[in-house]
């Protein structure tokens, strides 16, 4: 493992051992014990959108390792005036011993891997979050204690956290159903890749545009934003195409009956789910996004210890 750009070219003992290593650290740091398993390495932080548990979980992360980080803005760094990826990448790599990235373009990060040569993290793009998933995946382990076999509904837009979860999913064995409206499907390569993966793992992938077959059974239900970053624009007519998508109550009454919710963050309550769903007592969301710092950690160590 050089990158973490795709959960798709992960194996499965690769995200076995990020798992493993992110209970032991987030154990360590609940009993104050320190792990400076990067002392005096630098991590270099790209971000063309916007973030809070991003930035924060790997900032402070990278602090509780033993290293340094660097917040660099898209717009104050070259690479927003037109410098080239190849070069930002030949150069950083002179400095630092790891970047993270988050922006628009998936090929970007893939680019910043190929042309530098240092560890490259993907902190979301149009196409992929695979971050947030291992965290998912961290948090729906803590709470079942299981992940093979169990079923995971994702109900929403087939943005880049449903691609990701398709990913992830498919690679430990456990069943996913993805619903989303016509027109708002995942990935049709990932949805491809995802299958390849269900074959030796044993998980079954469905993929419909009806929410109720989705939630139908499953122990774990999952909401995202229906308008991501660069969409604003369609955001009204987002809106009205979504509704039907929406977790509430009656759809969440179909899943089994001690399923957990799960959201990426940051989310809109009334759009995508309701409050009584969110802030309910199967919500599982801030464990969730508090895992994104042990599971960062457990990937950072492993990439540039
Ligand atoms: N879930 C997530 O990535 O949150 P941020 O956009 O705040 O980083
Ligand atoms: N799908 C959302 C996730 C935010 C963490 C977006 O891309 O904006």
């Amino acid at each position: 493992m050089k990158h973490l750009i795709s959960l798709f070219d992960l194996t499965l003992e690769e995200m076995e051992s990020i798992l493993t290593l992110a209970e032991k650290l987030k154990r360590q740091n609940k009993e104050g014990i320190q792990h400076h398993l990067l002392k005096g390495k630098t991590l270099g932080m790209i971000f063309s959108k916007s973030s809070t548990r991003t930035r924060v979980s790997f900032e402070v992360g990278m602090y509780q390792l033993g290293g340094y980080s660097l917040f660099l803005n898209s717009n104050d760094i070259q690479l927003g005036r037109g410098e080239s990826i190849y070069d930002t990448a030949q150069v950083l790599s002179r400095y630092i011993d790891g970047i993270m990235i988050r922006t628009f373009k998936h090929s970007d990060v893939e680019d910043l891997a190929k042309f530098g040569n240092i560890p490259v993290i993907n902190g979301l793009t149009d196409l992929m979050h695979p971050c947030q998933i291992l965290a998912d995946l961290l948090t729906i382990y803590e709470q079942k204690g299981t992940l093979k076999g169990l079923k995971l509904a994702y109900v929403g837009d087939g943005n880049n956290v449903a691609n990701s979860l398709l990913h992830g999913c498919a690679k430990v064995g456990m069943d996913i159903a993805v619903a989303t409206p016509k027109g708002f499907e995942c990935d049709k390569n990932i949805v491809f890749e995802a299958r390849e993966d269900s074959k030796s793992s044993g998980s079954q992938v469905i993929i419909t545009n009806d929410p109720e077959e989705a939630v139908f059974n499953a122990d774990v239900i999952y909401a995202d934003t229906w308008v991501s970053m660069g969409q604003e624009a369609e955001k009204a007519d987002r809106i009205k195409i979504f509704m039907p998508y929406q977790v509430n109550s009656q759809l969440f009454s179909k899943a089994k009956e001690d399923a957990i919710f799960l959201h990426c963050l940051p989310a809109y309550r009334g759009y995508e789910v309701t409050e009584e769903i969110i802030d309910g007592p199967q919500s599982v969301i801030f464990d969730e996004a508090e895992n994104r710092m042990h599971v960062q950690k457990a990937v950072m160590a492993l990439l540039m210890g």
